[in-house]
Parts: structure tokens; sequence; C-alpha cells
């Protein structure tokens, strides 16, 4: 199977151009210890972590519109679910590796590209293949055989040896499953009639648990899997389920939490399993939760609907216009957050679990 980009987006090479420049300001904020270096970052999962694959396709699940990017590089919407940077774009430039992470399917990608990684995810993927398939865009296979793909490119590029390097040294970051949960099981009857709660999470996570071994007989050593968001403080959930007052649902908030668990025991499990491997249960859950219940402790205004239109319902096409100032809100639209607060996310989280993928078992 070969994957490209089936249209190609003046604008979106455009601004790819111009990007590159800024490749060479980006600056290391973690510091790894001696001997350690991270050359490249993968990404896979859905929105919260697209950089454009899905301008590609044919979906509704796609954002290169305003306001979409009206934060990004003087305004430009290039299909990041944001007003800005998406948590892959700020990983790589916390790591120093670059200032932005292009989309495997980008047109304007070069072959130096690829040798500092790439992002494979697509927004409204899940980890069950249904949630996928029903929002019309790249489920986690379609993510890894673009991936087997971008490994004979790298090979072809760089040679077997460099390619095995560059895979083990590489971080890969893992973040999907709200789809699953928000989409397919609440919203449609495809699951919830088969499946109850409990065990329509053990088969995200056994779906999560077969990637990451994929992933490692790929070559991948350094594996990070970021758990759900408190999901019923998302805006829209709080208006479909949070009543008048629209209150975090908690009902949906302990499916997160059940997730994470059994997600998080799950991966010790295979990282025990697998000696050369790091691979870590990132919590993203209390973080989140705390900025959302106390935003102006971090230096936000406003949790509890996003900027974009009425901020209680509208994503994607919906969003017609903004709130005048996105610096005081959490969220960017009813499901995504805004720059400010992904990095605020992306910075903890790698401030806590960075030495766990650099650590020397059976030490850590
Ligand atoms: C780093 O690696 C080099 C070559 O393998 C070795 O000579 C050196 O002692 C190492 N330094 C540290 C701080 O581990
Ligand atoms: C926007 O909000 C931020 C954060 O609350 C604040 O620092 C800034 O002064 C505000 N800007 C304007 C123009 O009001």
């Amino acid at each position: 199977m070969q994957f490209f980009c089936l249209k190609l987006f003046p604008l979106l090479i455009l601004s790819s151009v111009s990007l590159s420049f800024l490749v060479c300001i980006s600056e290391s904020v973690i510091e790894l210890p001696k001997n350690n270096t991270i050359p490249a970052l993968f990404v896979f999962g859905d929105s919260i972590v697209d950089t454009g694959n899905n301008n590609c396709i044919n979906t509704i699940a796609k954002v290169n519109y305003p306001p979409y990017g009206q934060d990004f590089m003087g305004g430009k919407p290039t299909g990041r679910f944001s007003n800005g940077k998406v948590p892959s774009d700020l990983i790589a430039e916390e790591l120093g590796i670059k200032a932005l992470l292009p989309a495997y399917l980008d047109p304007s990608l070069q072959t130096q590209d690829l040798l500092t990684g790439v992002n494979f995810a697509s927004g409204g993927a899940g980890y069950d293949p249904l949630t996928s398939d029903v929002a019309l865009v790249f489920s986690l296979s379609d993510q890894l055989a673009m991936f087997k793909e971008y490994i004979m490119k790298l090979k072809r590029a760089v040679g077997e040896e460099q390619t095995s390097k560059i895979l083990r040294e590489s971080l890969v970051i893992l973040a999907v499953g709200s789809n699953d949960i928000t989409n397919t099981y609440f919203s449609t009857p495809l699951r919830k009639f088969v499946y109850d709660i409990p065990s329509y999470a053990d088969l995200m996570v056994s779906y999560a648990s077969s990637f990451v071994q994929d992933l490692y007989k790929l070559g991948s050593h350094r594996i990070g899997v970021l758990g759900l968001p408190p999901l019923g403080c998302v805006p829209s959930q709080r208006t479909l389920k949070g009543g008048v007052s629209r209150k975090c649902v908690d009902s949906y908030n302990q499916v997160s939490q059940l997730f994470n668990k059994k997600l998080s025991d799950e991966l010790n499990l295979v990282n025990r399993k697998i000696p050369e491997a790091r691979i870590n249960y990132l919590d993203m859950y209390y973080l989140l939760l705390d900025l959302i219940h106390h935003p102006e402790k971090y230096g936000f205004g406003i949790s509890n609907i996003g900027c974009c239109g009425t901020g209680t319902i509208e994503v994607a096409f919906l969003c017609k216009y903004t709130c005048s100032n996105v610096s005081e809100y959490v969220f960017w639209d009813s499901f995504h957050l805004t720059e400010k607060a992904y990095r605020l996310l992306v910075g903890q989280i790698l401030k806590q679990y960075m030495k766990d993928f650099i650590c020397e078992k059976p030490f850590c």
C-alpha cells in the first residue's frame, strides 16, 4: 500500500516552506543527561496531535480553514485542531528536535525532514477501528502501515544501520482514545449493546497494547502513551450531559479514570516484559482537571467554554467566530485545548516522565 496526499493545497505548501526557517531557532527546554539523545519524534493518534494528515482525505474531521490556526505563523490554518501549535509540535520543540512536527502526508515533506521524525496522527481516529471507520479517517492500522512505508523511505535515505539507530533512540507518542468513548461508545449504538464500560475499556486497552508491541517489533524502544483527559469536563460534554448548569459529567470522568488505570497497568506489564524498551503511561488527567477547576492558578480565566463560537458545542466547520482574547481560555473549541493550555500540559508531562525514557533498567 502506498500513502500519498490526494490533493495539493497551495496554502499548505506555502506555509510549510516558510516553516522550515523556524527549525534553527528551536531551543531545547528539557535537558537530557550526557550520552542520551532523542534524534526524532514520531506521533500516532487523533486530533489532539494531528498536524494535517486529514487535509488529504475526504472527512468532516479536518480543520484546514479559519479560525483554526489563527495564531499559527501569522494565522495559517494547517489542519491543526487548535489556534496554534498542538502537542506533537510542542514535544518536538521542548526536546530541541524541531519547531514543528510535519504531517507524514504533507506534500512538501522533504527527505531531510524524515530524519527527525514525522506525524502519522489523524483527527477522529480511535483505538477501536470502528471509530476511525465511521469518521472516514486513518485508523491505527493505517497509521502503522504509513510508519512501515516511512521506515522503507528512511532506509533508502540513510541506510539500514542509521535507520535502526534513529528508531531505537527516538521518542514515540501515542495519543488517542477520546473519540472511542464520546463518539463511538456513547453516541452510537455500535458498541454499547455488546460491551459494558469496563469491557469496552478492556477492548481499547488490548488495541493499545498490541499497537505498542507492533511499534517495538518495528524497532521503536521509547514509547509513551497518553491517557485520557477528564472527558466529562470538556465543554461539549458539559453541554450535552451536564444539565442546565453545564457541570462536569462525573460518569464520563469515571470512564476516563477507569480506562487510564487499565491502560497504565497493561503498559507497565508490557514494559517489564521487554527489557530494552521504555514503555510509559503518561497521565494528563489530573493536571488538566486541576487546570479546569482552577484556571486562575495557571494564568487562565475561562475553562468551561471554548474560544470559538458560543464555546459550548462548536467544533471544526461549526466554528465561525472566536472570543476576543484566546489567552484567557483553556479550550479552543468545545473539545480541543488552546496552544497555551497544550504548552502547559506538554511541559509538565515531559518534566515528569522524560527520566522514564532514558533510565537504566532494572532501576526504572
Ligand atoms: C559516553 O559514551 C562514550 C562512548 O560510548 C564514553 O566513552 C563516555 O564515557 C560516555 N560518557 C558518559 C558520561 O557516560
Ligand atoms: C488577554 O488575556 C491575558 C491572560 O489573562 C492577559 O494577560 C492579557 O493582558 C489579555 N489581553 C488583552 C488585550 O486584554
